[in-house]
This record gives structure tokens, sequence and C-alpha cells, in this order.
């Protein structure tokens, strides 16, 4: 079925064909998405129903980890677009009966899928998947490996609120280590002219064989030095190999994101989060819930919109 025409100033390049690490995306597929999910965000707001442009495909979100703001707002952003979407009830499924997590998306694609978003933290499986099925393989998150839509949508954020993202400097804090935010942040800010730097503790920060070409500080006053946005991670304790027994000692005394250590920041520099956050562990409420300062729920927005913009681009371009 011929898709509804997109209005002039969106067409043009993109050609990625599966979205499983930010290297996936060329400079331009970067743009195009990002001014794809402005122009989503524009339904969005407006409360204006968008074309049905995926009406007739089939989206499959398989979600191994737990999520709410991905699975869901994957989920709303099919549906505005007019795709069947199917959520696959991981915890009742053959899983359990041990069947194999690769069987499990094949017998999904099998049910004519055009798109599967999966999330999951075996290494290489969403490679595996790429080259075994013949729909589009989109990663709502691998271990502690990527997660590009959420970076794209923290672009999108972060540009509805400075205008641009090439020469904002982003300080990423606390456990990066765990984080694949952090990983797709990074590639996707830096990508975009921003100075990204990871703030936290030796332990908490990823190998140097790891992004090396981005700043590390271990210290927040010299990390958030004129940080420009300010990016708090929860504490992945489900990551650590003694289930984070002591990562959290001590952490927020130093590393712990309020009112306060944001003035090691420029002046009025926005905080965001990915979520899920966990108060008074690394950032205070009180901040995550100024709205001058506080772009989180903003974050939220963008994520129904920018994952419109990707599941439009990667299955009608
Ligand atoms: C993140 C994730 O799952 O990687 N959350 C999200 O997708 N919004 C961050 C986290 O789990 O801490």
């Amino acid at each position: 079925m011929a898709s509804p025409q997109r209005p002039s100033p969106l067409q043009g390049g993109f050609s990625a064909r599966r979205l499983i690490s930010i290297d996936d995306l060329s400079d331009s597929d970067i743009a195009f998405l990002l001014d794809l999910t402005e122009h989503y965000a524009g339904f969005l707001k407006r409360a204006e129903p968008a074309p049905p442009r995926l009406a007739g495909k089939t989206q499959i979100n398989l979600f191994f980890e737990d999520s709410t703001r991905t699975n869901l707002s994957f989920d709303l952003a099919g549906k505005k677009l007019g795709a069947d979407v199917v959520n696959v009830p991981v915890n009742a499924s053959s899983v359990h009966k041990g069947e194999s997590l690769v069987d499990t998306a094949q017998t999904l694609a099998a049910m004519s899928a055009d798109v599967m978003i999966v999330r999951a933290k075996e290494p290489g499986l969403h490679e595996t998947l790429d080259q075994l099925l013949s729909c589009v393989i989109v990663n709502g998150g691998d271990g502690v490996k990527e997660h590009p839509t959420q970076a794209l949508l923290d672009a999108a954020a972060i540009r509805s609120s400075f205008g641009a993202i090439e020469d904002l400097t982003i300080a990423i804090c606390g456990d990066v280590k765990h984080s694949r935010v952090a990983g797709s942040d990074a590639r996707l800010f830096s990508r975009l002219g921003a100075t990204v730097r990871f703030v936290g503790p030796a332990h908490l920060m990823p190998g140097d064989d790891l992004l090396p070409d981005i700043e590390r500080h271990y210290n927040l006053r010299d990390g958030l030095e004129a940080a420009d946005v300010v990016m708090g991670l929860r504490m992945q304790f489900e990551r650590m190999d003694d289930g984070g027994r002591d990562a959290a000692q001590g952490y927020f005394d130093e590393f712990g994101l309020t009112h306060q250590t944001i003035k090691f920041a420029k002046p009025g520099a926005k905080i965001m989060h990915p979520g899920p956050m966990n108060r008074g562990v690394e950032i205070d409420g009180a901040l995550a819930d100024d709205k001058e300062r506080s772009l989180i729920l903003r974050q939220v927005f963008y994520g129904v919109a920018a994952r419109m913009a990707a599941l439009d681009a990667l299955l009608t371009s």
C-alpha cells in the first residue's frame, strides 16, 4: 500500500534499515529523524491525529527486560501511526517453557511482523535477529550496550530547549558503567557537535577502551563546570556483580544532583534523567521536579514522537 505523502520539508534521505546502534544511522538519517520527531511532536502538542502511515503494518514489542517508558511509548507510537501493535507478555510466554529467545523471536516474526522492538540483555541477540529475520529490528535496550531511541528522544528534548545541540557541554553523571543510555547518548551527542563528559566515581566508570574520546571526570565540581545540560543516571544495581551492595554507599554525598550541586554547572543549566529515577539516591526530588530546570517529563513526551519518527522512517522510507 502506498504511504500517505509526508509534507515536503521532511522528504529526503533516510537509508537505515535497522536501528540497533546509533552507528546504524548516517548523519543525514539523524538529521532526518530529529526533524521528523519535531514534526510528530507537533501532532501530539496539538492533540491532532497523525496520518496512519503504518496502517497494515505489524509491530511486535518483545521486552525480555523490565520497561515502563520505552515499551509504552513504542506501543503508543505504533498505534498513533495506525500499525497493528502486539505486546508480547514475556512472563507468560514459551520462554518459560524453555524456548530460546531466538526461537521465540522467529515464531513471532513468522506472524508477518514488519518490525520487532527487542529489549534483551543477551550479547549479540539483536545482531543475530537482524541476520535471521526479514523484519526490521529496533533495539529497545540491550544490556549495558545501547539504547538508540532513548538517545534520539534525549537529543530532541535538548534541541527543543536549546535550539541546537552543537557546542553544548553535556555532563552524564553516575552509573555510566552499567548504562546503555550513556553509551548511545554519548555517541549521538558527540556526532551532533556537543562536548560530552562522563562524571562519576571510578568504580562506576566504563573501561578506557569504551568511548575513549569522551572526557571522564571523577569529581562532580569539575565534571559539571560550565555544563549546559546535566543528566543523572539510575544506579543499575541489577547489572552489578554483587547486586550493588556498596555502590550507593556515600554516593549521594559526593555525586548527588541537588539545587546546591547544580550550581557547579552553568547558571540555568538543565537537568535530565532517562528514568526510572531513584530520588535521594542519584538525584534530589526537588531538583527533578523543578519546572525551570528539569527536562525529565519533556524527555518522556519526546519518547513518543521520537519513536513515531523512527518507526515511520524505518518502515516507509
Ligand atoms: C533506561 C534503560 O532501560 O536503559 N530507562 C529507559 O529506557 N527510559 C535507564 C534505566 O533503566 O536506568
